[in-house]
C-alpha cells in the first residue's frame, strides 16, 4: 500500500479506533439495566463490513463486539442492524455477517438508510440505541437524524446516542455557495441536511468569497459543525454533543469533524474518555505512516511520537488550568462536565480525566482551588470549589 493509500485510510482508522473504543462501554453500561440486557447499533451507511485487504470496517468491528459482550459474565444482547446502499457492498456485508455473525441478531437491508431507519427504530423500541452514520456523500436530512431521538427520555429512560461525521462534505458545500453560479436545487438539498438554510450566512460569514484562504475555509467549515450539532442537540433535547475535531496533529487544520450526541450526562463522559485515547492511538498511527521511508523507519519514531505527545499533554493541561481558573473566579463551584463549553471547548473528546487530573492539581498548587482530585475516579462530575 503507498503512503497516500495509507494516510487516505488513517482517516477511517480514527472512527474505527473510536467505534472499538466505545461500542463495549456502551453495551456494558446502557444494557446493565436494559429489557433482557439487550442493546442496539445502527450503523446506517455499513459499507462492505471488511476492506479488500481483510480489514475491519465498522460490520466486521461490531459483529466483533457482539460476540464479546455475549461472552461476559452478565451477557448483553447486541442487536445490530446494518444499512448499505451499493449492492456489491451489501453482498460482502452479508458474507462477512453469515461467517462472523454466527448466534447475533442482526438485519441487513439494502438501499436508503431513509427508507429504513424508521423501521429500525421501531425494532430498538425500549433498549438502549448507539447510531453510527458515516456517509461518504450527503447525511439524511438533520430532521430524520433528529428522528433517533423521537422516543421516551428522562431518568431511567433507555439511552440513544448518535454519532455522525458531517463533514465529508461540507468543503464542497461551500464551493457550491460561493461559485458564479450557485445551484439552487443542490442548495436547497443542502439546507435540508443542516435543518435549514442558517448553514449559508455562517459559512459566508466566515468564507465571503470563492478565494478564500484555507484558514478562512477551516473557520468556515466549524462554523457550520458547530451550529449543526446546537440544532441536533435543540431538536434532540439531548445532554449534549461533543464535536470532536480530527487532528493528525496540534499544529494542523482539522481533517473532519465528528459530532456525538447523548441524552445522557454519563454518555458524554464515556465518549469523552473513548475518544481521547481513540485520537491517541490514531496519532500513533499516523506518525508511523509519516515515518515510512525517512530515517525514523527504524522505530525512532516512536520515541519522537512519545515526545510529541508530551508536549501535546503540557500544553493540554496549561490550558485547562488557565480556564478553571477563569472558571473559579467566577466565585461559584462548578463540575467540568457543567461548563464543558467554557472549560473543554476545541479540546473536548480530545483531553480525558488524566489531563483533568494534572489541571486540577496545577490550579490546586497555585492556591486558587482546595479541591483534591487524589482518588477520585470521575474527574468530570468533580464539584471544583474556589479557594
Ligand atoms: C464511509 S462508507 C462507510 C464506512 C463504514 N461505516 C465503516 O466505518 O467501515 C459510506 C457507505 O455508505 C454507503 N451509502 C451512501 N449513501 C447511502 C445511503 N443513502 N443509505 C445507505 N448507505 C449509503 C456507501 O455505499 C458507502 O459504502
Amino acid at each position: 500500500m503507498t503512503n497516500f493509500h495509507k494516510a487516505k485510510k488513517s482517516a477511517a482508522v480514527l472512527k474505527h479506533e473510536i467505534l472499538d473504543q466505545y461500542a463495549s462501554p456502551f453495551a456494558s453500561k446502557t444494557g446493565f439495566n436494559s429489557v433482557d440486557h439487550r442493546v442496539a447499533f445502527i450503523d446506517g451507511y455499513a459499507g462492505p463490513g471488511r476492506y479488500d485487504d481483510g480489514e475491519e470496517g465498522s460490520g466486521a468491528m461490531l459483529l466483533r463486539k457482539a460476540h464479546e459482550s455475549a461472552s461476559w459474565a452478565t451477557p448483553r444482547q447486541v442487536e445490530l442492524h446494518f444499512v448499505e446502499k451499493e449492492p456489491e457492498f451489501t453482498a460482502r456485508l452479508r458474507e462477512v455477517a453469515a461467517a462472523e455473525g454466527v448466534g447475533i441478531s442482526f438485519t441487513i437491508d439494502d438501499g436508503d438508510v431513509s427508507k429504513h431507519l424508521p423501521k429500525l427504530l421501531k425494532s430498538a423500541e425500549g433498549i438502549p440505541l448507539f447510531t453510527y452514520l458515516d456517509p461518504c456523500g450527503l447525511i439524511i436530512p438533520l430532521d430524520e437524524v433528529a428522528s433517533i431521538f423521537d422516543r421516551p427520555g428522562g431518568r431511567g429512560a433507555p439511552a440513544t446516542e448518535v454519532l455522525i461525521n458531517l463533514t465529508a462534505h461540507l468543503r464542497r458545500f461551500g464551493g457550491i455557495l460561493t461559485s458564479d453560479n450557485p445551484i439552487e436545487a443542490s442548495l436547497k438539498r443542502i439546507d435540508e441536511v443542516c435543518g435549514g438554510d442558517w448553514w449559508r450566512e455562517a459559512w459566508l460569514k466566515e468564507c465571503p468569497t470563492k478565494n478564500a484562504s484555507d484558514d478562512q475555509k477551516a473557520a468556515a467549515e466549524a462554523a457550520v459543525v458547530e451550529g449543526y450539532a446546537k440544532r441536533l442537540s435543540t431538536r434532540a433535547g439531548t445532554a449534549g454533543t461533543w464535536v470532536i475535531a480530527v487532528r493528525p496533529r496540534s499544529d494542523l487544520k482539522p481533517l473532519y469533524y465528528l459530532i456525538f450526541a447523548t441524552r445522557h450526562p454519563d454518555g458524554l463522559v464515556t465518549f469523552g474518555e473513548s475518544a481521547s485515547l481513540g485520537l491517541k492511538a490514531w496519532r500513533k498511527y499516523h506518525a508511523e505512516i509519516a515515518a515510512e521511508g525517512t530515517l525514523f523507519a527504524d522505530g525512532s519514531w516512536e520515541e519522537a511520537w512519545t515526545e510529541q505527545e508530551a508536549i501535546l499533554d503540557k500544553q493540554w493541561v496549561e490550558t485547562l488550568s488557565d480556564r478553571i481558573t477563569v472558571e473559579l473566579a467566577k466565585g461559584t463551584p462548578f463540575s467540568i462536565l457543567e461548563r464543558a463549553g467554557d472549560v473543554l471547548g476545541d479540546l473536548a473528546g480530545v483531553v480525558r480525566g488524566t489531563h483533568f487530573r494534572k489541571a486540577i492539581n496545577k490550579v490546586r498548587a497555585d492556591g486558587k482551588t482546595a479541591t483534591d482530585p487524589k482518588g477520585v475516579k470521575d474527574l468530570w462530575s468533580l464539584r471544583i470549589k474556589p479557594s
